[in-house]
């Protein structure tokens, strides 16, 4: 792996917590640390132990593969010692609260924790209380910032920038922590935003994020680089959005004749879980050629790597460890 400027104490913050306000330098900074592990995470056998001997929690309140399962290997590549609190058999069924199972993992002394939690604002919660970095991985509808830094490195290789870039957010955006921290990276980063979706599922705020928003997906999508779909997040929905999942399909769901609005080279992203035949054709999802579906996942753990190390390094360095 090549030497680069790379300075972990050069990151603002001693979490990561969302996108909302990390500068573009800080955004490259993490992006470019993810691409020099690209490679090593293609290379049999290799690992490093730049996190040796140090430990990372893996916190998860709600159901999760990729994220989860993404963040265990970043942990263990970098050659640290990965816990995996498991939600359905700690003493979280038994009541205790977010704050009690922070304060009892910190008196373990990890060196970072990984929360995803249904709640908005968890995260920051959590690194209010404990002395180690905080990695959010997703709170409620807020923010899932490496998953917009993952489809940031995935645009930025396959497009060789993100500035100019139209991108075009598609689905339940109302729900979704991925849109919001995808909004707040692109817009950071000079792409322009659409989003598309029915009335109900585009948030109140949509107006002051500085996107445009489109109802019908072949107006939204004409001319558009990257294509990103949103899976319905049909736990977060308390009453009906929208009359049938046939009707959502018909008139949201990504099939090839709604793609052609898109430039010829348009990237399809995901983060998945896909619902295939509700907001993704099949055949458009498994599509070789434009498909970056895969690659996202592959970009995931560079970048979960690029922020363990970028924190853990920054805190040791500030403690003077
Ligand atoms: C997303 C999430 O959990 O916010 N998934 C993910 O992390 N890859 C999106 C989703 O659940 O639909």
């Amino acid at each position: 792996m090549s030497e680069s400027a790379f300075d972990p104490t050069d990151f603002p913050d001693p979490h990561l917590l969302g996108i909302e306000g990390l500068a573009p330098p800080y955004i490259s900074m993490l992006l470019d640390r993810a691409n020099e592990f690209v490679e090593l995470n293609r290379t049999v056998g290799g690992k490093l132990d730049t996190l040796a001997g140090r430990t990372v929690m893996n916190l998860f309140y709600e159901a999760s593969t990729r994220t989860r399962t993404s963040f265990e290997l970043a942990g263990k590549r970098l050659g640290a010692d990965v816990i995996n609190m498991e939600v359905s058999t700690s003493s979280i069924k038994k009541g205790e609260t977010l704050i009690d199972t922070a304060m009892t993992l910190n008196a373990m002394h990890p060196d970072a924790l990984v929360i995803r939690h249904g709640s908005s604002g968890a995260a920051k919660l959590l690194s209010e209380k404990v002395n180690c970095a905080v990695l959010n991985a997703g709170d409620g509808r807020h923010e899932h910032p490496t998953q917009a830094l993952l489809d940031a490195l995935t645009i930025r290789r396959r497009k060789g920038r993100i500035d100019g870039l139209q991108v075009a957010i598609c689905g339940d955006i109302v729900h979704s922590r991925v849109a919001r921290s995808n909004i707040h990276l692109l817009n950071t980063m000079g792409a322009r935003v659409r989003l598309i979706a029915p009335k109900t599922l585009i948030p109140t705020e949509a107006e002051r994020l500085g996107v445009e928003v489109f109802h019908d997906m072949r107006a939204g999508l004409w001319d558009c680089d990257i294509v990103m779909m949103l899976r319905l997040q049909s736990e977060r929905m308390q009453t009906n959005f929208f009359p049938t999942l046939r009707e959502y399909y018909h008139f949201f769901g990504l099939d090839y004749a709604k793609l052609s609005a898109a430039k010829d080279d348009a990237l399809i992203m995901h983060p998945g879980p896909m619902n295939r035949g509700v907001e993704i054709a099949s055949d458009v999802a498994d599509d070789i050629g434009r498909s970056a579906i895969r690659e996202q996942v592959e970009m995931g753990v560079a970048v979960r790597m690029a922020c363990l190390e970028t924190l853990v390094k920054r805190q040791e360095a500030e403690n003077g460890r």
